[in-house]
Parts: structure tokens; C-alpha cells; sequence
């Protein structure tokens, strides 16, 4: 069986402690910072549920996150079901503050693409958002940017929200190559999007030697990127369309480490794979989130 991407190159050191995001923030991006300070953005909660739970598991499960979490107004709360469990999904969701999302989307219209799903399906269940370019799709699946970037276009044709995720390798991290993977991989990803587009997807930074692992970033070493990920958009598109995105973390988020992280300046929420199996853990990171 394949190792786990998220696990392959692991040491015994905890990469948080190894190497950080060399060059600190320059004057005209701290100016940006404060004044980013005053902007307000709606937290996110996204679960990732990946290659688990069948359709009355899933029922289950998203029953019992809306009995606990129905009623938070100020957070936008998002599950991504695989696409079996879609359906069932919905019939649950309907009339709640809930939303639903899907795990990955085609970029083609539709045609002869065994095993694929387009963006009208994924709105025919009613989908509000759906996840483009997780570690695990580009690992597994040798999806490149260009094609990340290929989805991205076809999921601004409609109204679906992206959630682009992006991240470096524990080899990058080690080698304090952060700085350049991660400016790499948004442009790569968002060169020919619009302002009003790029204002509209929510990144999701998700270190790939933090998922699954139990290994989480540190509230300053996330922010840290997080930070650099928005002086980016700053610099590409604007200050304004840079305060309005949305950046989520990811990696090993728990109802334990959330709390801190989402104290954090260019935190707004999370995208969260094991804990949000279990609605009890889910709801406890969406209630430190509100
Ligand atoms: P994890 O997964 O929370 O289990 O680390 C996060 C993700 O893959 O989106």
C-alpha cells in the first residue's frame, strides 16, 4: 500500500521547531497589516471528510453538527462529504446555516470522463463550495497547478465558492524554501483570475507535513504565512481584494490547538479533516471560531 504523502519524509524533529518563514514583514506590508486589522472577515469552518462514511453515517453525523452548531450566525460553516454521500447530505442540510461542499470537481463542462464530476452536478446537490487542489488530489493524482488552475476557471463560471488549498513540503519547509513555494503555487493558481474573482475563493494553508500527522503549525509560524500569503494578494491584485479573501489553516486542527490559532491576525478559519469526522470535535472548533 502507498504511504502517506503526509507522512512519507517525516523526521523525529518537529518541523515547527526546525526552520520559520525567514524575512519578517517589510514597512509597506506592515502598514497593510494595520490597516488590515480593521477589516472584519466572516470566519469559516470547513470539514473535510475525504474517503469516509456512507450515506447513513454521514445523515448521522450532519445531524447531530446541526443540532450543535444550527444556530451560529457570524461563522460560515461548511461540510465536504464525498460525493456518495452527497445526496443525503443535502436532505439534512436543507434549512439549516450549514452549508455543503464537495471534495473536487472536473474542469470540463461534461463529456467522456470516466469517473469525474462536473460543476452542474455538484449544483444539482445543492452545493455551495467545493475544495480544489488538496495535497492528497495532487500527490495521489499528479494534479498539477495547471490543471488546479483549470478548475478554478470553470468554478468561477458558476457560483459555486473555491476553496483553493495550498502548502509545502516538509523537504521545502526544511530547507526554508517557504517563501518561494508558496508565492509559486498562488501564482500558478490564480495568474489569470479577476479581482472580483479573487476576492471571492478562500485559501486554505494547509502544510503538508501537518495533515494527518497530529503535527500542527504554531499559531506564529501559520500567521506568519498566512500573512505572507496576504501580502501576496495585496501585491497581485489589491489592498482591497487582499482584505476581503478568506484564509483558512489546515493540519491537524483540533478542538484543543483551534482556540489559539484563530487568534491570530490573518486567520479566519479552518479546513479540518479527522476531527470533523466526529460532530462533537467539529461543532467545539466552530463554537472557538464564532
Ligand atoms: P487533518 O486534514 O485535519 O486530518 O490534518 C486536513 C485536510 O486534509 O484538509
Amino acid at each position: 500500500m502507498e504511504q502517506n504523502p503526509n507522512e512519507e519524509s517525516q523526521k523525529d524533529q518537529n518541523p515547527t521547531e526546525q526552520s520559520q518563514v525567514e524575512q519578517g514583514p517589510t514597512e509597506q506590508s506592515q502598514n497593510r497589516q494595520d490597516q488590515a486589522e480593521q477589516i472584519s472577515r466572516k470566519h469559516v469552518v470547513a470539514g473535510n471528510w475525504k474517503m469516509f462514511k456512507t450515506r447513513d453515517e454521514a445523515q448521522a453525523t450532519v445531524r447531530e453538527v446541526v443540532g450543535l452548531v444550527g444556530n451560529i450566525q457570524n461563522v460560515d460553516i461548511v461540510v465536504c462529504p464525498p460525493f456518495t454521500a452527497l445526496g443525503a447530505v443535502e436532505e439534512i442540510l436543507t434549512g439549516s446555516v450549514v452549508q455543503l461542499g464537495a471534495q473536487n470537481v472536473h474542469w470540463q463542462d461534461e463529456g467522456a470522463f470516466t469517473g469525474e464530476v462536473s460543476v452542474s452536478m455538484l449544483a444539482d446537490y445543492g452545493c455551495s463550495h467545493v475544495i480544489i487542489g488538496h495535497s492528497e488530489r495532487r500527490h495521489y493524482f499528479q494534479e498539477s497547478d495547471e490543471v488546479i488552475q483549470g478548475k478554478l476557471e470553470k468554478v468561477f463560471s458558476t457560483e459555486l465558492t473555491p476553496i483553493l488549498c495550498i502548502g509545502e513540503s516538509l523537504e521545502a519547509r526544511e530547507a526554508d524554501r517557504v517563501q518561494e513555494v508558496i508565492p509559486s503555487q498562488l501564482e500558478r493558481a490564480l495568474r489569470e483570475l479577476t479581482d472580483p474573482q479573487t476576492s471571492r475563493i478562500i485559501i486554505a494553508y494547509e502544510p503538508v507535513w501537518a495533515i494527518g500527522t497530529g503535527r500542527t503549525a504554531t499559531p506564529e509560524l501559520a500567521e506568519k504565512v498566512h500573512f505572507l500569503i496576504r501580502s501576496w494578494l495585496s501585491d497581485h491584485s489589491s489592498v482591497g481584494v487582499a482584505d476581503q479573501v478568506r484564509i483558512l489553516y489546515g493540519g491537524s486542527v483540533t478542538p484543543e490547538n483551534a482556540g489559539q490559532l484563530i487568534e491570530q491576525k490573518n486567520i479566519d478559519g479552518f479546513l479540518v479533516g479527522g476531527a470533523s469526522l466526529d460532530a462533537q470535535s467539529f461543532a467545539k472548533i466552530v463554537q472557538q471560531s464564532a
